[in-house]
């Protein structure tokens, strides 16, 4: 029986590899900014389920970690940016190494395969904060790697935004591009040490900002079936761009051949389509998007300059979070490809077979949900009573602000989700929305006595009252800021109550 077993064998090598020839790149990026977390085992299922084999996480935080314990999904683990400054010291980057990956080498442990030091470190927001500490970072990290005997598995890499390059204004083609002035000597040190190292340079790619920050971008430029569309392609040399994606990432190739390393690996360490927050954030267009992301990866085109090549890319991201900080646009906690209680919100071929049938991704299971109960304004209190129209108006506005400064009320914005509702319908969802982060006690269902706890789902079509989970460990505080959006609301309020 030897024999018919070794066929046996070679038949289940030959389909495996044939299964996994267009998943073995796809990870996605599993952030944690929400106000009220799903249990990192019932994450850790949800990627499994649906064919996720890469994971690409902010920290190393010890909750997330226990999740992924096990699952041998191969994990990109991160030193924030406010600890370069602190891993710049050698012995600093060892005791991280041996705390945040050692403790996790194990059978059953982690299968740790990239630290990401720094997270778009020199995004000129941040104004050259991380310049100097960067690097010094990534070489101690890579040291302590090295030697705690993990160095030929675990590689330190530097996710970058795509504004650490670009194109003289006087020549926007990509085989112009160059490094950002400011960052030029910094990124060119970096390179040099990944390429000594074998480690791949990791860049954040998002059509979506090309098109959300530029009123002339034109649309279709951001899709990769924009090739038929309105858009007018940009024409570089012998080769034609039809789409930003192309462009941007050969901007950058461009931009590695200037210092010599034109070969060096690249990853995609975010990409995606946000659904909500701005006319252009929808499940539609996202649908879209990742349908032709997903579809040229499985075919492995590589782009005009890399043409064939493997890109290996984490999309952007699982799930909605609702705590993460608006200062780039509303869309910031739309980013999932799952809501933020792990349901699914548009197909998409994750499985890779790039045969352009995508289907809807296996939601997450085991999610337990607080009781069915909504928080809404309380019609009579607010219509009735001694005050005057205006004077109630103020008093839900004060309200709604209160709400809206510490949950998510971006989903009300012009052209979003909820962005239709009149004056009463928008008091009520952002009451709902504060009365659920707050895990549903009844003290946070009062708003000054204008606010009622009901029964029957408060939902007004498209938008959506959510019902919070039950949540694990410490909630994370919404940011306040969505003051600005707040106060576009109070006239409403004086208006229609
Ligand atoms: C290991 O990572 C965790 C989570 O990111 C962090 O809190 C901790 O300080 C790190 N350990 C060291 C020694 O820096
Ligand atoms: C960067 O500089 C701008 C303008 O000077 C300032 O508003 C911003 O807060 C600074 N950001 C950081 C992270 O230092
Ligand atoms: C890249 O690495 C290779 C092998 O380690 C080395 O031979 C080459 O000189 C490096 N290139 C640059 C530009 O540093
Ligand atoms: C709203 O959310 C609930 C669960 O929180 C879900 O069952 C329902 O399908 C959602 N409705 C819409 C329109 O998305």
């Amino acid at each position: 029986m030897a024999a018919p077993r070794v066929l046996l064998a070679g038949w289940w090598f030959a389909v495996a590899a044939v299964a996994a020839a267009g998943v073995d790149a796809l990870g996605v990026n599993w952030g944690t900014m929400s106000t009220r977390r799903l249990p990192p085992k019932v994450i850790a299922r949800l990627l499994t389920d649906n064919g996720f084999r890469k994971v690409k996480i902010f920290d190393a935080d010890e909750r997330t970690m226990k999740g992924l314990a096990g699952t041998g999904i191969e994990t990109m683990i991160a030193v924030p940016n406010d600890m370069l400054a602190a891993v710049a010291d050698y012995d600093r980057a060892r005791q991280w190494v041996k705390d945040n990956v050692t403790k996790y080498t194990f059978d059953g442990g982690v299968n740790i395969k990239f630290v990401a030091v720094g997270n778009e470190p020199f995004l000129k927001a941040y104004n050259g904060s991380f310049d100097h500490v960067t690097v010094p970072a990534l070489k101690n990290i890579q040291r302590a790697l090295d030697e705690a005997g993990h160095g030929a598995a675990v590689k330190a890499t530097v996710p970058v935004n795509a504004d650490v390059y670009d194109s003289p204004a006087s020549n926007p083609v990509p085989s112009a591009g160059r490094f950002r002035g400011d960052v030029a000597g910094v990124m060119t040190n970096m390179v040099r040490f990944l390429n000594r190292s074998g480690a791949p340079l990791t860049v954040n790619i998002y059509p979506f900002l090309s098109l959300y920050g530029d009123a002339d971008f034109p649309l279709d430029f951001a899709f990769f079936d924009g090739g038929g569309g309105s858009a007018k392609p940009v024409v570089d040399g012998r080769v034609v761009y039809t789409n930003v994606f192309d462009a941007n990432f050969d901007t950058l190739v461009s931009a590695l051949r200037r210092v010599g390393l034109g070969h060096l690996p690249v990853m995609i360490g975010e990409v995606g389509w946000p659904t909500d927050g701005d006319r252009h954030a929808t499940a539609a267009l996202a649908e879209r998007f990742y349908a032709g992301l997903l579809k040229r990866l499985a075919a492995r085109r590589g782009t005009p300059l890399r043409p064939g090549a493997r890109i290996e890319v984490y999309l952007f991201g699982l799930i909605d979070e609702d705590a993460k900080s608006v200062a780039p646009g509303n869309f910031e906690r739309h980013w999932g490809i799952f809501t933020f209680d792990g349901r699914p919100k548009f197909p998409l071929d994750l499985r890779g077979g790039g045969d352009g049938r995508p289907a809807m991704p296996v939601p997450a299971r085991g999610v337990e949900y607080l009781p069915r109960r909504w928080c809404v304004l309380n019609h009579i209190s607010a219509g009735g009573g001694d005050d005057d129209d205006a004077t109630a108006g103020g008093r839900v506005a004060d309200n709604v602000g209160y709400a809206c400064s510490r949950a998510d009320c971006t989903a009300l914005g012009y052209g979003c989700s909820c962005g239709a509702l009149d004056a009463r319908g928008t008091a009520s969802y952002a009451f709902n929305a504060y009365y659920q982060a707050q895990g549903q006690v009844e003290s946070a269902c009062d708003f000054q006595g204008l606010a009622v706890v009901v029964h029957d789902d408060a939902s007004q079509g498209a938008c959506n009252f959510s019902v919070q989970v039950v949540g694990s460990g410490a909630p994370v505080a919404a940011e306040v800021t969505t003051v600005a959006a707040v106060l576009v609301l109070v006239p409403l309020f004086l208006v229609l109550l």
